[in-house]
C-alpha cells in the first residue's frame, strides 16, 4: 500500500493569504442545500469549506477543512473518460459518447436523436457509457484498473465509501434506466450491471480537497502528478479531458461558468469542484451546499473570484492582475 505523501509546506506568501481572505469572505455564505438523494450525503456539515491550490511545480496551498473526506461523485467522470480514451483511442470513444453540451440537468434521460449516443461524458448517461468502455476481464480487474488510475492522480491509494456505494446502487433507478436505454441502442455492451456497479463505485471514491487540487494540477501538468512525478494519463488525452470539462463540466451552468471563470472544471454533488489552469495550477474547492444545478455555491463563488483576481480566464488577453505565486 502506498502512503499519502506529506504536504510540501509552501511558504505563507501572498497566494496563501489571498486564499485565506477568500475563505473568510465566503464562509458566511450559507445559501444552497445539501444533496439528499441518499441519506449518507445529507449527513454532511454545511459549514465544511476548503480551498486548495497546487502549482505544477508542486507548491501546495491549503485553507479550511482540506482533509475532510467526502465522495468524489461526478468529479470522477473526466478522469474515467481519460482511461477510456487510453483503452480505445479517440475515434472509438467518440463513436459511443459525444462531446456536445446538453443544457439539460446532469441526470436527464436523453440521447442524441440521430446518433443515439449520450451527449457527453460529463452527464450521467455519458459517464455510464464511458465507464462501460473500461477494459478488463471481469468486475475486479476493471475496478482495480480504475482504482490504480485514481491512485496515480491523487498520489496515494483510494478507497470506496461502501455505504455510499450501496445506497447509490440500491436507489440508482434513473441511472439504471439510462443504461438499459443505451444498451437498447448498442451504446453499451451486455455487461450492464457490471458497468453500473463500476459507475457507482467511481462516484463513491473518498477524497479530500487536497486530493482534488492535485488531480487538477496533474491535468494542468500534462498528465504528470506534480507531487509524485508519476504519470496518470497519456499527454495526448489531456486535451480531450480538458475540452469536455470546459464545455460540459458544470452541466447546465457550463456556458455561464465558461463566460465568467473561463477554466475547464468539474463539479460533484458532494460539493467538490476542480478547476484547471493549464501549465500553471490545479484548484480544488469543497463546500457541500449546492445550488439548483448541483454545483457548490461557495465553490462557484470562490472560483469566480480567484479567476477574476488572478486573471486566470483562458481568453483573458490582459496580463495577470496579480502574480501571487512568485
Ligand atoms: O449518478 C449520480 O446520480 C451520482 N452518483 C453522481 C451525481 C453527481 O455528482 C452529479 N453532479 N453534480
Amino acid at each position: 500500500m502506498s502512503q499519502k505523501p506529506d504536504s510540501i509546506e509552501a511558504d505563507r506568501g501572498p497566494l496563501q493569504r489571498f486564499l485565506e481572505d477568500l475563505h473568510r469572505k465566503y464562509q458566511p455564505l450559507c445559501e444552497g442545500h445539501l444533496a439528499n438523494y441518499i441519506p449518507e450525503l445529507a449527513k454532511a456539515n454545511p459549514d465544511w469549506f476548503a480551498i486548495c491550490v497546487i502549482t505544477v511545480d508542486g507548491q501546495v496551498y491549503t485553507v479550511g477543512d482540506f482533509e475532510q473526506l467526502f465522495t468524489i461523485q461526478s468529479i470522477s467522470k473526466g478522469f474515467v473518460y481519460g482511461l477510456a480514451l487510453e483503452d480505445h483511442g479517440r475515434d472509438a470513444v467518440l463513436s459511443k459518447v459525444g462531446v456536445e453540451p446538453t443544457g439539460d440537468a446532469f441526470n436527464a434521460i436523453v440521447l442524441d436523436e440521430h446518433s443515439k449516443r449520450p451527449y457527453n461524458p460529463m452527464v450521467n448517461a455519458g459517464a455510464i457509457a464511458t465507464t462501460s468502455l473500461l477494459k478488463g476481464v471481469g468486475p475486479t480487474e476493471r475496478l482495480n484498473r480504475m482504482l490504480d488510475m485514481f491512485r496515480c492522480y491523487v498520489g496515494h491509494d483510494v478507497v470506496i465509501d461502501i455505504s455510499v456505494f450501496m445506497s447509490e446502487r440500491t436507489t440508482g433507478f434513473r441511472n439504471r434506466a439510462m443504461a438499459y436505454l443505451m444498451r437498447n441502442f448498442g451504446m453499451i455492451d451486455e455487461r450492464i450491471d457490471e458497468a453500473l456497479d463500476l459507475y457507482f463505485q467511481q462516484c463513491s471514491l473518498m477524497v479530500d480537497c487536497r486530493d482534488l487540487a492535485v488531480m487538477a494540477a496533474t491535468l494542468a501538468n500534462r498528465g504528470i502528478n506534480p507531487i509524485t512525478q508519476e504519470r496518470a494519463v497519456q499527454p495526448c488525452y489531456v486535451r480531450d479531458i480538458l475540452t469536455v470539462m470546459y464545455s460540459c463540466g458544470m452541466y447546465n451552468f457550463a456556458g455561464e461558468w465558461a463566460y465568467k471563470v473561463g477554466l475547464p472544471a468539474k463539479s460533484g454533488v458532494c460539493g467538490g469542484i476542480i478547476a484547471v489552469v493549464p501549465n500553471q495550477m490545479g484548484i480544488g474547492v469543497f463546500s457541500p451546499l449546492l445550488d439548483g444545478r448541483g454545483n457548490s455555491v461557495r465553490g462557484v463563488r470562490v472560483c469566480e473570484d480567484l479567476s477574476t483576481r488572478l486573471g486566470l480566464h483562458l481568453f483573458d488577453c490582459q496580463t495577470s492582475l496579480l502574480n501571487l505565486t512568485s
